[in-house]
């Protein structure tokens, strides 16, 4: 069992998975519970995990200083990496150069003997069978600049001399990068090396369904519950979960804000009462939706105007039937994680389905994928056997367009991204990108430039367009799409869609950028 200490980290959770992953048990606890816990559970290992905070501020999250003294080994990541620098007599400042996004870490002993020690011919056990190079996924804003004594770099990268730092003789690890997330190559390998370090014996585990059906039967009972579908993957998998577990029980329902693309209402009124055999309700609700949302600009009150009035009108729906107690939604991890939804986490942005739910609700949540991120969601989907279609969708908001509207929302503004969003489709799809990008759509920016159009100037607003890869949806790499892809998209729009004098391309990764803009 391997104890992980939450101090915030967007990706504590991740590592929490990728333990399970590799067959070994694992909790998260609080820094302030860690002592008692780690005495009580006995762990093989200890690891720190990332955070918002800065060792050397205020109040800060942190740990008794006994945990590095208990032979326990102990992996510390980022702020993990920097806590555990700063508590044994290292020294962490603010850096001079911040890293968010991809880097490349050397654990070649020429490059790590440019520092003032270097740890010896042998690869330190936390790198063996991994190359000399590779690209990792940073997001941090403070550097370890001296380290404890007994310590040694153990790789650098191009900005930082301490990409990873150890005391290899107690056991006790830090990387500055964070080997939990998809996109750092052989991120798993060191997880694993740091398993093999603590004689942790891994055996394989699989998500069981039948446990997830269980769990949501005992829950339910006899109860009924209103069911938000979206028209997207995750609301049909947890609504494929839920019929299982309660059958006729599941009232569907989708709300018809005006906010959503075009295919979802066809998936909810068309594909979903094939699978399911029932049909979903409808409430045609656009007029609300704008109304409600006409004068506001700021991102958090719009994700939470939003959430409210999805979540009065479920539970007028559920108001009218016997015996609703639950309100079944298809929330993810990135969902949960991104609203604050632990206790040193920052908030992100406030998903409408969780940080943007107004705090009193009548039904009860029923989220039976929460814990799930969205490969593994896909993979339920496919053992619950939805159709590919189903399950390899594009994902999207559930604030839709809203959050893709800088600015005034309006109908016509709405329109112009419908038009927009679109053309960007059309022309990934005719490339056969359509299943190589997680998502891919437009942005009105609600910022105008100066354009040429008919030798008359033209003063239009720029739309951005936004495509990425990722698995999980907690880091991203923008998606190269091919130039000549790029330039029919931004020759249609310009031409096509009205009052714009200009297209960019967001190539901003994830971190530090966000996939939506808002
Ligand atoms: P961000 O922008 O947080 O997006 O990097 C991560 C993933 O979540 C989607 N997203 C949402 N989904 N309600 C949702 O159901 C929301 O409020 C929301 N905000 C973002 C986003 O499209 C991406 O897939």
């Amino acid at each position: 069992m391997i104890i992980i200490i939450d101090f915030g980290s967007q990706t504590t959770h991740l590592i929490f998975r990728r333990m399970g992953e590799m067959g070994v048990k694992s909790t998260i606890i609080d820094p302030e519970d860690a002592i008692n816990q780690i005495n009580k559970l006995r762990p093989k290992g200890i690891i720190l995990s990332g955070g918002p905070a800065s060792v050397y501020g205020k109040n800060s999250p942190t740990v008794d200083k006994k945990i590095f003294g208990l032979k326990i080994p102990v992996l510390g990541i980022c702020y993990g990496q920097q806590l555990l620098v700063h508590l044994l007599g290292g020294e962490v400042i603010a850096a001079k150069i911040k890293e968010y996004g991809p880097a490349f870490v050397s654990t070649k002993l020429k490059e790590r003997s440019r520092t003032s020690s270097y740890y010896g011919e042998a690869k330190p056990a936390l790198f063996v069978n991994i190359p000399d190079k590779f690209k990792v996924w940073m997001s941090h804003g403070d550097e370890v600049i001296k380290i404890p004594p007994g310590f040694r770099y153990l790789a650098t990268s191009e900005n930082i001399k301490a990409a990873s730092v150890g005391d290899e003789k107690r056991n006790i690890y830090g990387v500055q990068f964070h080997p939990e997330v998809q996109h750092t190559d052989y991120g798993t390998e060191i997880l694993k090396n740091f398993l093999n370090i603590c004689q942790e014996n891994p055996e394989s585990r699989e998500i069981n369904i039948k446990d997830l059906v269980n769990d949501i039967k005992e829950k339910v009972g006899d109860k009924k519950v209103v069911m938000a579908l979206s028209g997207g993957t995750d609301s049909f998998v947890a609504a494929a979960l839920i019929a299982r577990s309660i059958n006729r029980n599941l009232i569907p329902v989708y709300v018809d804000s005006g906010l959503m693309r075009d295919d979802a209402l066809k998936n909810v009124t068309q594909v979903f009462p094939k699978l399911f055999g029932m049909k979903p309700k409808v409430l045609k609700v656009k007029n609300v939706f704008l109304k409600k949302l006409k004068n506001i600009i700021d991102p958090e009150k719009k994700r939470k105007a939003i959430g409210m009035l999805y979540v009065r009108l479920f539970e007028k729906v559920a108001k009218r039937q016997k015996n609703v107690e639950f309100l079944g939604q298809g929330t993810t991890y990135a969902d949960f994680i991104h609203s604050k939804s632990t206790k040193h986490a920052a908030l992100i942005k406030s998903h409408h389905n969780v940080g943007g739910l107004p705090k009193k609700m009548k039904l009860k949540l029923l989220e039976p994928i929460r814990y799930f991120y969205t490969d593994q969601v896909r993979y339920i989907g496919k053992k619950l056997g939805l159709p590919e279609e189903v399950i390899y969708q594009q994902p999207f908001p559930g604030p839709g367009f809203a959050v893709r509207i800088l600015g005034k929302i309006t109908d016509k503004r709405l329109n112009k991204l419908k038009q927009a969003d679109g053309i960007v489709m059309d022309e990934i799809e005719r490339a056969g990108l359509k299943n190589k990008i997680f998502q891919y759509f437009a942005i009105l920016t609600s910022t105008k430039s100066t354009a040429i159009k008919g030798d008359g100037r033209f003063y239009g607003e720029i739309v951005a367009i936004r495509a990425y890869t990722t698995k999980d949806r907690m880091t991203a790499d923008w998606a190269k799409i091919p130039f000549h892809v790029l330039q029919h998209i931004s020759t249609r729009i310009v031409n096509e869609v009205p009052e714009v004098s200009r297209v960019v391309y967001d190539i901003t990764t994830k971190p530090p950028a966000t996939m939506e803009w808002e």
